[in-house]
Formats: C-alpha cells, structure tokens, sequence
C-alpha cells in the first residue's frame, strides 16, 4: 500500500530564540528536519513538508536537498490540525496511508516508524497514533482510555482536568491514517479549545465517533519522540544521537576509546578495525574505510572520503577529500577540496590553501600516490603533485610537480661560523 507522510513545521519555535527556523539547526552538521525526512525516506513515496514562519528558509533547504519531498504553505498557523489540513486539495482521491510526524523530532528512527505501520496494518487500523509512557508526561497531549482500555480521546495538557493530568501515557505526536477514511475529520476540526487552535489530537474522538477502528501504538524507546523546544533540547539531543551512532559503530567493530567525547554524524560510514580516538569531530557525509585511525583531536567536516589504512592524527582538520589506502596526515594538517594517493605523507603543519578570498573561488589539490610533503608546507590551490615528487619542509607550493622530482622553496640555510663567540667579546 502507498504510503505518503506529512511532517509538520510551520510552527514558530519561539524557545529557541532564533532567527534560524526551528527544524533548519542542526545535529552534527544536519538539520533536525532532515532527520526525520531521512527517517521516512525507506517507507513512503512522496512527504509534504508544511511550512509556515520563516517559509522560504525551509522551502529552499527542501528544495535543494530532498528531491522526495514537497513544502506545503500554511499560513496563518492554526494548529497542528490546521496544518495537516493544507494537504487535503493535494491528497484529494489518495488511497493509501499518510504517516504524520512533526519536523523536531530528529530521534525518530525507520525502524520505529516500520514497526508504527506494521502495527497499523495488522490491526486492521484506520487510525493509529503512537503513544508512549512518561515519568513526567508535563506538556504533552495525555491519552485518555475508556473503562476497557480502549482509545477515547486525547487531552491537551492546558485543556486537562487535574485527573487527566496524572496520566503517564502521552501523545508521541505520530500518527498513521487510512487517508480517504480519516480526511473528512479535517473539514470538521473546531478550535474550541484552550489555545484556540485546531487540534490534530482530536481526530482520535473524531474517528471513534465515526466508528473508525482507532488504536494507539505504544511505544518503548521513549527517548525517540524528544521534541526540540529550546537550545538546551537541542544539546540533549545531541547527546542521545552521539551515543546512539557511537554504539551503532562500536557494534559494527569499530573502536572508539572514549565514546563520551567522540561526535560522528549519523551520515558516516565506518570500517572494521578503524580506531577513534578521543575528542574527535565527524560532521555530515563521510565514508572512512577499514583500519584508520582518526584523531585524537581530528575534525572531519563533511564529504571526506578516506580508503583504508589511513592516519588522520591531532589537530588534523580535513573537508570534501578524498584520501587513498596508507597514506597519513599525522599531525596539524588542514586538507580541504584535495585528492590524495595511497601511500602519500603529509608532514606536520602542511595546509592546502584552497580558498581565494578576493575570487570567493575553492580549488584542488591533488597528490598522486607515494608523494611526500615536507613539514609546514603551503599547497597552494589549484597544484597538482605528481607520482612519487617530494616536497621540501617549509615549501610553499604554487606551481604543479612532476613525478618523482624534489621540489623546494625555502632559501638555503646559512652557517656562520664562530658567530655566538663574536658576540660575546
Ligand atoms: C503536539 C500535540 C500533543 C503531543 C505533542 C508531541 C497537538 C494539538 N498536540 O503538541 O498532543 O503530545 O505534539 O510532541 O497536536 N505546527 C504547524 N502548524 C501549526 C502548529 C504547529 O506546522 O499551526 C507544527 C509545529 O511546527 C511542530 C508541530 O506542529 O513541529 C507540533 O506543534 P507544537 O505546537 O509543538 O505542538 P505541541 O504543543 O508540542
Ligand atoms: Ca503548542
């Protein structure tokens, strides 16, 4: 069956105090809303992204990076039942299931939202809404059961007696609908409630009046639902997500010695054997092959691709490169926009000078296999070092190298002879 999603984020996300939309921050270099479109990206077809403050800011970061999903405006924003209603002349004769999540959930997983719809199917649901049990269950929506623990409605926490207040079971904000069964629900929505808004949560007492079969999919792993409200959510999510990719990459054989201090984005693939040490920093796509060791004190920062075998050391920054089997970059090094053999060295304090301020253009550097690059050495972009040239330290480098030449800029080294005895007479 067709599945299609609705992530809602057209809310204002004041907490944040920003004057970035809430879902544009990031997670290790990837926004929250891109979490959660990654996160469906394996189970539906199509996903409406419902925009509203600051629109064209996610339009744009939609646009340009998921080609699966369409931004839908609402405006003004009347609730998160208003919101999902904007999709309705679009989804007009749909028949199958529209999964609805909400764009600063970033903790969400596939693996979650397969088994929400798995449930949803095997129930024979026409609704399903994923509930979970929280110690303090403070602002969220409670779920209310009937006396045979079947669904009866879902209750605001500004709109809750004392009573339902106590309720532990709250409202993950997901839910899966039989779309041509439950989209009459939204033209029949009031906002005759405490915030004065239309209410998605009231689609449950909705379909039960309708006689919807309308169940509630509770789910374990509380910590996956953690809206991101303010700044300081946002670094409790951090948290969790670093410890949940670090297990992920322990468990596939990687070595990381201190998992406490060690940040890899979920976008990051890891060979067996590889060995992170601590305080590192692993931003956006990445791709570090069997064997490496990386740090301590390394920062990749996106679009890094290393083979095998390889040695990122300390203070070694290194950015959209690709780096082949052996080679080593031990220490204080920033490679950026290069391309580098296998079996390269790259002394300590080397720097690919890739920017040009005045042009705002980057250029390449390349280093063919077995090339060796003295200590403080400035690779100035756009150079190419041919197979197997070595670079003297202190070099800097502004013009290509042939193969298996010596090339070297500093000015030759002076001895005085006597010169300390001269001074002292
Ligand atoms: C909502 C639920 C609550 C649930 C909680 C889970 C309702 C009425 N309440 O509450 O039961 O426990 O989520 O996190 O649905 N949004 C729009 N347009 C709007 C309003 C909101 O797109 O007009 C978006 C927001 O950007 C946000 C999401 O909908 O991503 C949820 O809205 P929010 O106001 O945060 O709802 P909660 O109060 O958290
Ligand atoms: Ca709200």
């Amino acid at each position: 069956m067709d599945i299609k999603s609705v992530i809602l984020a057209a809310g204002k996300g004041t907490r944040m105090k920003s004057e970035t939309p809430k879902v544009l921050h990031e997670i290790f270099g990837k926004t929250l809303v891109g979490y959660v479109l990654d996160s469906v990206k394996n189970i539906t077809s199509e996903n409406f992204v419902i925009v509203g403050h600051h629109a064209e800011e996610v339009e744009d970061f939609v646009k340009n990076n998921y080609n699966n999903a369409k931004t839908v405006l609402q405006t003004p924003q009347l609730g998160t039942g208003h919101a999902v209603s904007m999709v309705c002349p679009m989804l007009k004769d749909y028949k199958g299931l529209v999964l609805i999540l909400c764009g600063d959930t970033p903790l969400i997983t596939e693996e979650t939202l397969k088994s929400f719809v798995e449930f949803h199917k095997e129930n024979k649901s026409d609704l399903t809404v994923m509930s979970t049990i929280f110690d303090n269950p403070a602002n969220y929506g409670r779920i209310i059961r009937e006396n045979d623990n079947s669904l009866k409605c879902i209750v605001e926490e500004k709109d809750a007696t004392p009573e339902q207040k106590a309720v532990k079971e709250v409202n993950a904000g997901i839910y899966c609908l039989d779309w041509a069964k439950v989209c009459p629900a939204f033209s029949q929505l009031t906002s005759n409630n405490a915030q004065g808004e239309y209410y998605l949560t009231d689609i449950i007492e909705w379909g039960k009046k309708n006689s919807l079969s309308v169940n509630a999919y509770i789910m374990e792993n509380n910590e996956e639902i953690f809206g991101i409200n303010s700044r300081v959510h946002l670094a409790q999510a951090t948290k969790i997500m670093q410890h949940r990719i670090n297990e992920k990459h322990m468990l596939n054989g990687v070595t990381i010695v201190d998992p406490d201090t060690t940040y890899i984005s979920a976008d990051t693939e890891i060979g067996q054997d590889t060995i992170i040490y601590p305080s590192t920093y692993i931003e956006g796509k990445n791709k570090i092959g069997k064997k490496c060791k990386i740090g301590p004190m390394a920062h990749l920062r996106g679009g890094v691709e290393i083979a095998d075998n390889v040695k990122i050391g300390n203070f070694v920054e290194v950015k959209k490169s690709r780096i082949d089997s052996n080679t080593n970059a031990g220490h204080l090094s920033y490679i950026g926009d290069s391309e580098i053999g296998s079996q390269v060295n790259i002394g300590a304090g080397t720097i690919t000078a890739n920017y040009n301020p005045l042009t705002k253009v980057k250029s390449k550097t390349v280093l063919k296999d077995n090339v060796k690059i003295g200590s403080n050495t400035v690779l100035v972009a756009p150079v190419e070092v041919e197979e197997g040239a070595n670079v003297g330290a202190l070099s800097v480098i502004t013009k290509n190298v042939p193969s298996w030449a010596l090339a070297l800029t500093r000015s030759p080294m002076r001895i005085v002879a006597d010169w300390v005895k001269e001074q002292l007479k």
